[in-house]
Formats: structure tokens, sequence, C-alpha cells
């Protein structure tokens, strides 16, 4: 059985995307949040998964206690230092083609500047923002005259799409690619 945490600040609907895609397969997931209220946490209740509040101080600690075969990133936003980051493998999720677009508005930051092609990245973390090693990209057109609202519903479908079955590759050394959400749509 594989042990996988989600670390998620807020909204959580990448964990959710996470959680149903392995319903019935053997990873067992915990969702944790550096912030007690976080919506993440209901989700996790309605899908039957264990969740705990770790404040952000107390990430080390947590980690030595609670081992895992990869942590998730999804949404968390909080800076880890290169002592946590020591303690497991970590991934995370952001939408744009990165090195674009780093931050945390993403999706707002491509709108603006007029590129014609966004998208999403999952990559390793290290001590620097939004700048590990990619592991996979997924384009994302912005076609004439999209509003910036459907433009982050595109992105955020594509990371549902696409999160669950990077996590999936890691966790199981597979090797199905990332083609089937890359046709223009
Ligand atoms: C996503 O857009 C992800 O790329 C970014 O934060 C957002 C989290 O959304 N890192 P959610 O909490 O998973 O709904």
């Amino acid at each position: 059985m594989k042990k996988v945490a989600i670390f998620a600040s807020g909204n959580g609907s990448n964990f959710e995307a996470i959680v149903r895609y392995f319903e019935n397969k053997d990873v067992e997931f915990l969702c944790v949040s550096d912030k007690k209220d976080a919506y993440v946490f209901e989700r996790a209740k309605n899908c039957g998964v264990q969740s705990v509040h770790v404040p952000f101080k107390e990430t080390a600690d947590f980690l030595r206690a609670n081992k895992f075969d990869l942590v998730v990133l999804a949404g968390y936003m909080r800076i880890l230092s290169a002592e946590v980051l020591r303690l497991a493998d970590f991934i995370n999720i952001h939408p744009s083609l990165l090195p674009s677009f780093k931050g945390m508005h993403g999706i707002k930051d491509a709108y603006d500047y007029g590129v014609k092609v966004t998208g999403v990245s999952v990559h390793y973390v290290n001590e620097e923002v939004d700048a590990g090693k990619i592991i996979a990209q997924v384009p994302v057109f912005i076609e004439e005259g999209m509003s910036l609202e459907a433009l982050e519903e595109k992105i955020h479908h594509v990371e549902h799409k696409l999160y669950p079955v990077v996590v999936n590759n890691l966790l199981f050394s597979q090797k199905v690619d990332y083609g089937f959400l890359t046709e223009r749509v």
C-alpha cells in the first residue's frame, strides 16, 4: 500500500481529483493543511480521507514522525525549507508553462501578458518557488476574446486530469504519457 500526503491550504479541487482517480486502488491518502479552516478538509470528509491540521512550523516534525512515498502539494501556499524538503519527495502543480509566470497569479499573469499559449506544469519541489525539475507540462491555448474566467476554468480542468496521472506514474513507475491532454480543445 502506497502512502501519499496531499498538502493543501485552501479549496482542494486538485486534492479531490487525485483522491477520486485512485478510488479502489492501493493508495492511502492523508489530507494535510496548514490552515485550520481550509475547505479541503470538507472535501476530505466527503471523500472518506483522513485529515490533519499541521501548523507550518510543525511540518518537519510531522514528516519525521510520518513517512510517505510521496508528498503532493496542491495549492499549498507555503515555501518549504531545505530541512523539510529532505524528509520526503515533494511535487507541486503550477498553473502556467514554467519557467514563465511563476508565483501566486500564474493564470492571470499569463492572460494579462497576452500570451497565446499557457498551460499547466507539474514539477519537483526545491527551495526556490516554482523552480524544481519539471515532470510534465500540458499546453492550454488562449483563444481570441477568451475571458480570464474561461481560461481559469480550462486550466483547472487540465490540472485535474494531469495531476492524478503524474502521481500514478511516479508511485508505480509507469509511463502513461500526457499526450491525451495536449490536443487543442
Ligand atoms: C491550482 O491552480 C494549482 O495549480 C495552484 O493552486 C491552485 C490550487 O487549487 N498551485 P485547488 O486548491 O486544488 O482547487
